[in-house]
């Protein structure tokens, strides 16, 4: 759907300090792993993951970064917003034993595609981490999902100390599980990598993002030269492995190469 969408802030929930979610009333139709691009006619469109969707609701979760992101954080319920979207690829939905692995603001896809492998009857593992437990969010949501759950931080402010690939290599070690899932930080999908050998699995990737639906040629990757809003934004392991910038650089809105 190219179509833009104006729409009203229906909800505004305070996840942490830096981190809000925003629900819009509007059959999106998106799947798990998708993502909008939005505006708020200021300056810039950004690119943001469905962390839930139903028929007649979705929603986004956004942390306070920049420019655009401090815009949105003032905004009220009742304000308009404009979208276009979903867009994207999405995750590969399993009814087996899987692993969900979450880091700071990339966890609420996670909260979506749970929600439906539960729907289809996979057994669910979460393990989502932060570096503080201000930057830790869905807890809750996810206790309350239903899933097996464990939370982690880098300070140890909440939960045990560490980071949520720790958190994953004990599980991996000590079960099986059919099929990884990971969204957050690069590093921390590029950590999990490692672990994850003889497993098949999918990672959700965030990389600078214009058009979104194909043309600019903003968010390619090499050496593969897929883009990434349109093969991506999950990529199977398939492709992950042929990926020699992930983990090393990524883009700017110019094209020019940032080091992580
Ligand atoms: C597929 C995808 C899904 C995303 N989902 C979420 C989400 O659910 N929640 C969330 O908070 N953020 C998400 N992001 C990142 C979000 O788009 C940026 O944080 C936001 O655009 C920052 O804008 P800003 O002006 O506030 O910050 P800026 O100061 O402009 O940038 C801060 C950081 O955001 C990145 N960024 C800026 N513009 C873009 C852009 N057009 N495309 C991608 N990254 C950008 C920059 O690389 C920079 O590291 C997602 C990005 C992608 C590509
Ligand atoms: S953002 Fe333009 S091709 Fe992907």
């Amino acid at each position: 759907m190219d179509k833009r969408v104006t729409l009203k802030i229906a909800r505004i929930t305070r996840e942490t300090e830096l981190i809000n979610t925003y629900t819009f009333k509007h059959n999106l139709g998106a799947r798990p792993g998708q993502f909008i691009m939005l505006t708020d006619f200021e300056g810039g469109e950004k690119p943001f993951s469905i962390a839930d969707c139903h028929a007649d609701e979705f929603s986004i979760t956004v942390k306070k970064v920049g420019e655009f992101t401090t815009r949105l954080f003032e905004k009220q319920e009742g304000d308009f917003l404009s979208i276009r979207g979903p867009y994207g690829s999405s995750f590969f939905i399993s009814n087996q034993k899987v692993l969900l692995v979450g880091g700071g603001y990339g966890t609420p896809p996670l909260y979506y595609l749970a929600r439906t492998l539960l729907d289809v009857g996979a057994d669910v593992t979460v393990v989502n981490g932060a570096r503080t437990k201000e930057d830790l969010v869905f807890c809750d949501r996810f206790r309350h999902l239903g899933v097996r759950y464990q939370s982690i931080t880098q300070d140890g402010s909440l939960g045990q100390e560490g980071t949520s690939v720790d958190l994953a290599r004990n599980l991996l070690k000590s079960e099986h599980f059919d099929f990884v899932y990971a969204a957050g930080p690069e590093m921390m999908m590029k950590a999990l990598m490692s672990e994850l050998a003889d497993y098949e699995y999918e990672f959700l990737f965030e990389r600078y993002m214009k058009c979104a639906i194909g043309i600019c040629g903003n968010c390619t990757v090499d050496p593969i030269g897929i883009r990434l809003c349109v093969e991506g934004p999950v990529m199977p392991k398939k492709y992950v492995v042929q990926l020699t910038e992930f983990g090393r650089y990524h883009r700017d809105a110019t094209g020019k190469r940032i080091e992580f």
